[in-house]
C-alpha cells in the first residue's frame, strides 16, 4: 500500500514508528494530528513529507479551520525538510478556490510523487550503469525508500531501477542512529524486494567504501541548497568523505522539489535537533547531555551528481 494517502476526505497513513514489526494504519482527520503524526516521525522521508504537508493543508479546508494559521504550524512541525513547506505552499496558493480544488491540488501531488520518483530512479540507476557496469553494490544510509515518498522511493528508487535491470549486486546500510530508518525500514523494504542486504552500524559506513565493498554511495536528501550543498540524515557527511577518499561515486537522489533556491548553502539550514532522550537511556549515567543533531551538511564539491526527475546535476551550480 502507500506510505500516506488520501481517502474517505481524510488522510491515512502507515506508523513508520511501529515498523518492521507491526504495520499499522492511522487515519488522521485534524491538523494537529497530522502535526503530531510529523514530530513523531510516524510519517518521515522529505517526499512524504511534501505529500504530508500539501494534503494537511486541504484537509484544513475541509474542516474549516483557519486554512493560513494551519498552514503555517503545518510548515514548523520539522523544519530541515523543504519538501513540507513546498506541499504546503502548493495547496495555499489554491486557498481562493476553495476546498475541493485544494484538495484536487493535493491529490495531483501525491500522485506526482510516484511518476517522479519513478523517473529519478531509472535516469539514476541509467547515470550508474553508464560508468560502473553491468552489476552494481551499493551503500545508503536511513531510509529514502517507498516509505519515504508515496511510493518508489528515491535512493532506494535508484536501487529498484537497477533491480528492474538485472543490475542490483549487494546493497550495505547504515543502521541509522538513533531512530534506525536503516536497520527498522531500509532493510524491511529490501527484504520485501528480495535484495541482498547488510546492516552495519553507522560508524561502519567509511570502512566499508575503504574496503571496496561497495562500488557507490547512494542517498536521499532532506534539501539540497542553491550551490549543490546536500543536507540529509546525520552520518551522509562521513559517508560522503569516505566516498571521495576512496574514489567511489557519491550519488544523491532528489526529485526538483528538494532544491531550495532560496537558501545559498548549507550553512543557512536550520538543522533539526531532536529530543536527547532518543540518545540517552540506561546506557548512560544520569546528568550527561546529548545534542542530537537529525541532519548534516555534504558540501557540493563531494557530491558526484544529483539525479532528479528532471536532470542530472554534475558539480555546476544550480540556477
Ligand atoms: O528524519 P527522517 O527519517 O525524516 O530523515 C529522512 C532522511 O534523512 C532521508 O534520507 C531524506 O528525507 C530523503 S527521503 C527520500
Amino acid at each position: 500500500m502507500r506510505t500516506i494517502d488520501w481517502r474517505n476526505d481524510r488522510i491515512v497513513l502507515i506508523d513508520q514508528t511501529l515498523l518492521p514489526g507491526t504495520v499499522k494504519v492511522i487515519h488522521v482527520d485534524t491538523v494537529d494530528e497530522l502535526i503530531d503524526s510529523i514530530k513523531r516521525l510516524a510519517v518521515r522521508g522529505a517526499p512524504a513529507l511534501g505529500v504530508a504537508g500539501a494534503l494537511g493543508v486541504a484537509l484544513a479546508a475541509k474542516n474549516g479551520d483557519d486554512v493560513r494559521e494551519a498552514a503555517e504550524k503545518i510548515s514548523k512541525a520539522r523544519p530541515t525538510a523543504v519538501n513540507l513547506s513546498w506541499g504546503v505552499g502548493k495547496v495555499l496558493a489554491e486557498l481562493d478556490q476553495g476546498a475541493e480544488a485544494m484538495i484536487e491540488e493535493a491529490k495531483h501531488i501525491l500522485e506526482d510523487d510516484i511518476r517522479r520518483n519513478a523517473d529519478l530512479g531509472r535516469r539514476g540507476a541509467q547515470w550508474l550503469i553508464d560508468r560502473l557496469g553491468p552489476r552494481i553494490n551499493v551503500h545508503t544510509h536511513c531510509n529514502a525508500g517507498a516509505l519515504a515518498c508515496v511510493e518508489w522511493g528515491t535512493a532506494l528508487g535508484v536501487v529498484r531501477a537497477l533491480q528492474e535491470r538485472g543490475a542490483i549486486g549487494h546493497v550495505y546500510l547504515d543502521e541509522t542512529r538513533p531512530l534506525l530508518q536503516g536497520a527498522r525500514l531500509t532493510a524491511w523494504e529490501l527484504q520485501q524486494m528480495g535484495i541482498d542486504h547488510t546492516v552495519v552500524v553507522d560508524s561502519a559506513g567509511p570502512t566499508v567504501l575503504a574496503r571496496g565493498l561497495v562500488d557507490a554511495v547512494i542517498v536521499g536528501a532532506d534539501r539540497i541548497a542553491a550551490n549543490g550543498d546536500v543536507v540529509n540524515k546525520i552520518g551522509t557527511y562521513p559517508l560522503a568523505l569516505a566516498a571521495h577518499r576512496a574514489g567511489i561515486p557519491f550519488l544523491v537522489a532528489a526529485p526538483e522539489s528538494t532544491i531550495d533556491p532560496d537558501t545559498p548553502d548549507g550553512s543557512q539550514v536550520e538543522i533539526e535537533i531532536r529530543d536527547a532522550a532518543e540518545i540517552l537511556g540506561e546506557h548512560t549515567p544520569d546528568g550527561s547531555k546529548a545534542l542530537n543533531y537529525a541532519f548534516d551538511v555534504t558540501p557540493a564539491d563531494l557530491v558526484t551528481a544529483i539525479v532528479t526527475d528532471e536532470r542530472i546535476i554534475n558539480g555546476k551550480p544550480l540556477g
